[in-house]
């Protein structure tokens, strides 16, 4: 009796720990999505003339991807050892022995972005920001992030 109780709640925190890992894993993936928004849905398709250019959407972009940027840090802060389920792309272990070489690909992402700043105002400075900052971001994912599917 007292043992079928101990195995269950040993099955019991171990589904808590898992969910806990999966919890930081979304959140890491979340993250990264709300970057591919603006990143790729407005000012990529912008540059692909898939969305007529708008002067007011590609600022905005800017914005969240600068604040979001910033939260990269925090948000990969613990190592989650598990990929989110189903996802197409997941963290590379290397980010953990690499914690601080990992951060220093940070800081040109959110210069790149506070270049652009003011400095997109027309389809030809469009372009070239936004290889710019793609470039910067790759710089990170080359190293750091892993393709599942
Ligand atoms: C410091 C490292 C780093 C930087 C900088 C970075 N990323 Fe990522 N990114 C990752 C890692 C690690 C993953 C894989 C894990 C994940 O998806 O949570 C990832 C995954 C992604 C994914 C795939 C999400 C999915 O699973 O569908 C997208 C999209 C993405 N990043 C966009 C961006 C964009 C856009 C930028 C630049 C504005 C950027 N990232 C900057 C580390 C980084």
């Amino acid at each position: 009796m007292i043992r079928s109780v101990l195995v269950a709640a040993a099955i019991l925190l171990g589904v808590t720990a898992v969910s806990a890992q999966q919890d930081i894993a979304e959140q890491q993936d979340k993250l990264m999505k709300t970057l591919a928004r603006p990143m790729y849905g407005v000012l990529g398709r912008t540059v692909r003339g898939q969305s007529a250019y708008d002067q007011a959407a590609i600022d905005a972009a800017l914005v969240q991807l600068e604040e979001n940027v910033g939260k990269i840090a925090n948000v990969f802060a613990v190592n989650p050892k598990e990929d989110v389920f189903g996802a197409d792309y997941g963290s590379s272990q290397k980010i953990w022995q690499n914690k601080a070489d990992f951060e220093s690909k940070i800081p040109p992402v959110a210069k790149a972005i506070a270049d652009a700043k003011g400095k997109i105002k027309d389809a030809d400075s469009l372009k070239a920001a936004y290889t710019t900052i793609n470039d910067r971001c790759n710089d990170c994912h080359e190293t750091y992030r892993v393709k599942l599917k």
